[in-house]
């Protein structure tokens, strides 16, 4: 069984990703909601929720946990990893592959303010992007907008508006959406900004190492989805992010 977390609904970008290339196992999802948004919280708060989530997830017969979550793998995957005997999965901002990408030599990174300062995300952008210019920007309202099932319209254009026009104003022709997030304002941004924009989200390749973990729990498909938060308003906003996904959606009461 592989079980998910993220602060929110942003982890379903992942969890959809994984459904579609591995149809064949059962997979318990937590949205973190009565804590969410994660960006804005200490590191000791992100680190004491992922491991009560762990917990959770590992009571339940997770054989691997996908933290689809960039700014709690930026914050706790070393904790997790050194704390549990289970393999991590982590997903962080796709620089290697935007630096690939790259044609003008600017990047834009958009990602929370947890992950922007954390020590393993300075470590990424020196590591592949030292010769790049890169301009990072934390986006809070699009984590808001999301989790408000709202993905177009006035309040998403003015907030991509806010969040772009430097790197747009510096030729940025790559966008790395740094956060689960994100990815549900993917058309948004491509409507938006300039057809040279291509956009990074790391979703397909979280799912494709997972794939390479060989699980001994029976085949299933189902897809179990707990949240802390109020579990109506999560069943709808599942429906609208993963229209096909056939899940149910639970709340979690945890302390
Ligand atoms: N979805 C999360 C991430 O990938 C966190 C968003 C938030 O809770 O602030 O970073």
């Amino acid at each position: 069984m592989i079980g998910i977390i993220d602060s929110g609904v942003g982890g379903l970008s992942v969890l959809r990703e994984i459904r579609a290339q591995i149809p064949d196992q059962a997979i318990i999802y937590i949205g973190d909601n009565a804590w969410c948004p994660y960006g804005n919280k200490s590191y000791d708060e992100i680190r004491e929720r992922t491991f009560a989530l762990t917990d959770f997830l590992i009571d339940r017969g997770a054989e691997i946990i996908v933290v689809a979550c960039n700014s709690a793998t930026i914050v706790a995957i070393g904790a997790l990893r050194a704390h549990y005997p289970l393999p991590f999965i982590g997903m962080e901002p796709g620089v290697k592959p935007a630096a690939a990408l790259t044609r003008t030599g600017t990047i834009g990174i958009l990602a929370t303010e947890a992950s922007l300062a954390g020590e393993k995300f300075h470590h990424l952008v020196a590591k592949h992007a030292r010769d790049l210019h890169v301009i990072t920007r934390p986006c809070p309202r699009f984590v808001e907008l999301v989790e408000a099932g709202i993905l177009s319209g006035q309040n998403v254009e003015a907030a991509i508006d806010e969040y772009t026009s430097d790197m747009i104003t510096a030729d940025a022709d790559v966008i790395i959406l740094g956060c689960s997030h994100y990815p549900f304002l993917r058309p948004a941004l491509e409507n938006r900004l300039p057809d040279q924009v291509r956009f990074v989200d790391t979703g397909a390749a979280i799912a494709r190492r997972v794939k390479q973990h060989l699980l001994t729990t029976p085949p299933h498909s189902s897809t179990e989805i707990f949240t802390t938060g109020p579990s109506q308003n999560f069943s709808r906003l599942v429906e609208l992010l993963t229209p096909s996904l056939k899940a149910t959606c639970s709340h979690l009461p945890l302390p």
